[in-house]
């Protein structure tokens, strides 16, 4: 999602100590130079890591920088555009076209590819000829969504605003190197903020998930602002709720819990649901905003299933789930709270993983132990158990239960002191065992009354970001790893010490996707915010990219420029590696404005081109122009 850096949240007020306050003056003063001994001593030993040989991954030629409206590729490559926002999903007896005025109804549009494509896996039916494309709609704009934006606001425009976000299931096909969508397919499903879904895990049934309209506890409508997602082994997508509190209508008090997770009277995210959809008015309903926060399972392979919430995987502003697979059988899901100055979280499975697909894992996601991770300066760290009755977390520090303990996970791992991060964003894993995250950037970090800089999250106001890795000891279930900051990211001529990085090779800010191909390379996809876009720090970045990194030499290249005012979001391939899809988001986001009906093409036409059309986001397909593995 497109974060303008002034109304990102941040309300992490707890007074749980960063480790700069457990190390000494001299340590800090050398980390807040950025760059100091210190800090070089926790970066990648970008060259010496290399474990076993191998052909270098790296073979294709940089794009530069770009600021044009269009997508660039390397020499070599081709791409093409699918499934746009409002095209047809491909349900049976479902065509709506797609109206360029905007002017598709509710109705329609729950019919149709939903707005703001974000996290994406390709599901192989048929080897890598065809298969199932299941991605998230993370939110809308709705300056775009509707033919005069939000000049007005009836209730039907809220219900399109709610079939615009979620998750489409869509049927697509190659056939001579071009793909396209198959319809209809008696897979095409789509999931809006209405479609029912059930609770997992020890906080179903729970008091404070119980509303007027469940008394139970257990079933709830919808999901939104999914963001990033991840896959399982038994062949299940998980999608992450992220901003949803920015939906929701607060007070003009707020209680300490409802602080804690960003309550704001109005909603920070102007969506104004509430005014003709109560249940997103948490003065009327204030168990409501509890229901969402959660990673939930959709089982794409039967259209008729019914999604769960996963209470067991923690309440966050969940930005991805990475799935790793114990050398017991067991799941470990890695997931970060894209927030400023909130955590990185790790789930591990009771039970080990059965043959087979959801049927026989249907609750394998409701048992096992969340933790939540310190990053020690001594490039240690632990995963501290989120386990009610453990150190602080009894019922006199309010936790209840696990049920309570889970839907306030963001305080109780302000008790367990764990480590405020920059921003953590997505999650992946390399051959080596090395867990990736993308640490994106957070502005406030070192300012004014604001958490100061620490090992982990070495600059202040962090402008460009930086993907930190770690390897858990002993395998993905350890609960003590080592860790080091892969990049920081940057612009070596920028003035400020800051914000000139550590790259080896091309220039790059903000990593928010991060997504590991079969043969091990790092793809980076990054979201510099179009308020922030083009000035300052950023100003001699161009457009938002998808870049490609070997974990071996540390090297970076440039591989796809994404259009004006977009951000490059999902990545996946298939099984083959021959071809690769990417989400391109928000082309045209206006830089001040969320609605901006009057004209829609001011920054954007991509991808139509229609003189009478607007910006649509949508799936970008690439090929090698000799049929070869993306990447060569
Ligand atoms: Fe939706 Fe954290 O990006
Ligand atoms: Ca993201
Ligand atoms: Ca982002």
């Amino acid at each position: 999602m497109a974060k303008d850096f002034s109304t990102m949240e941040d309300s992490n007020r707890s007074s749980n100590p960063s480790i700069h306050e457990l190390s000494d003056p001299a340590r800090r003063s050398l980390l807040r130079g950025g760059l100091g001994a210190a800090v070089a001593g926790l970066l990648a030993p970008l060259a010496g890591c290399a474990t076993g040989g191998g052909a270098a991954l790296l073979g294709f030629k940089s794009v530069p920088i770009s600021t044009a409206d269009a997508i660039t590729v390397p020499e070599g490559y081709s791409f093409q555009v699918i499934a746009p926002w409002g095209d047809p999903a491909g349900l049976s007896g479902e065509n709506a076209a797609f109206k360029f005025d905007a002017s598709n109804s509710a109705a329609e549009q729950e019919t149709q590819l939903g707005m703001h494509h974000d996290g994406i896996h390709f599901f192989a039916q048929n080897g890598s000829t065809s298969g199932l494309l299941v991605m998230n709609h993370e939110y809308s704009d709705d300056g775009l969504l509707h033919t005069d934006g939000m000049k007005t606001w009836t209730r039907d425009k809220v219900r399109k605003s709610q079939a615009a976000h979620g998750v489409s299931v869509i049927e697509v096909e190659q056939k001579d190197g071009r793909w396209s969508v198959v319809r209809p397919s008696p897979w095409a499903r789509r999931i809006t903020a209405n479609t029912p879904m059930a609770f997992g895990g020890p906080a179903a049934g729970h008091a404070l998930l119980r509303t007027a309209a469940d008394a139970s506890g257990t079933r709830v409508l919808g999901t939104l602002n999914n963001c990033g997602s991840g896959i399982t082994p038994w062949g299940t997508y998980l999608t992450c709720e992220e901003n949803f509190i920015f939906y929701f209508n607060g007070g003009d008090t707020q209680s300490s819990h409802e602080q804690r997770w960003g309550l704001r009277k109005g909603g920070a995210g102007g969506y104004r649901w509430h005014e003709h959809d109560e249940r997103f008015d948490a003065t009327k309903h204030p168990n409501e905003p509890n229901r969402f926060g959660w990673v939930v399972e959709i089982d794409p392979m039967n259209p008729s299933s019914t999604p769960v919430k996963r209470t067991a995987l923690g309440r966050a502003a969940h930005e991805g789930a990475t799935t790793a697979v114990t050398a017991d059988g067991r799941a470990v899901i890695y997931m970060g709270e894209d927030a400023r100055f909130e955590y990185i979280y790790k789930f591990d499975s009771r039970d080990k993983i059965k043959p087979g697909g959801f049927s026989e894992n249907a609750t394998l996601l409701d048992h096992g132990t969340l933790y939540v991770a310190r990053f020690d300066a001594n490039g240690s760290g632990r995963w501290i158990a989120l386990t009610h009755g453990q150190g602080p977390l009894v019922a006199a520090n309010g936790f209840a239960d696990q049920g309570e303990l889970l839907i306030k996970t963001r305080q109780a791992s302000d008790l367990l002191g764990a480590t405020k991060m920059d921003r953590p964003e997505w999650i992946d894993i390399d051959k080596q065992g090395w867990v990736y995250c993308t640490l994106t950037n957070n502005s406030n970090r070192g300012g004014d009354k604001q958490p100061a800089v620490d090992a982990a999250n070495p600059r202040v106001n962090n402008t460009m970001g930086n993907i930190i890795r770690w390897k858990d000891n002993g395998g993905f279930d350890g609960t003590a790893f080592e860790w080091n900051h892969y990049v920081l990211a940057g612009e070596p001529s920028n003035e400020r010490a800051e914000a000139k990085g550590n790259i080896k090779g091309d220039a790059f800010a903000c990593p928010d996707g991060v997504w590991t191909d079969a043969r091990g390379m790092l793809w980076i996809l990054t979201d510099m915010s179009t308020s922030a876009m083009g000035k300052g720090d950023l100003a001699k970045l161009g457009n938002n990219c998808l870049l490609a990194s070997d974990p071996k030499s540390g090297e970076v290249r440039r591989f796809l420029t994404g259009p004006a005012g977009c951000e490059i979001t999902g990545a996946t391939a298939t099984p083959d590696g021959r071809t690769m899809f990417i989400n391109i988001q928000h082309p045209g986001e206006s830089p001040s404005e969320r609605s901006e009906p009057e004209q829609p093409r001011r920054v954007s036409n991509w991808p139509d081109n229609n003189p009478a059309g607007r910006p649509r986001s949508a799936t970008v397909v690439i090929r090698k122009n000799d049929g070869g593995v993306i990447g060569t």
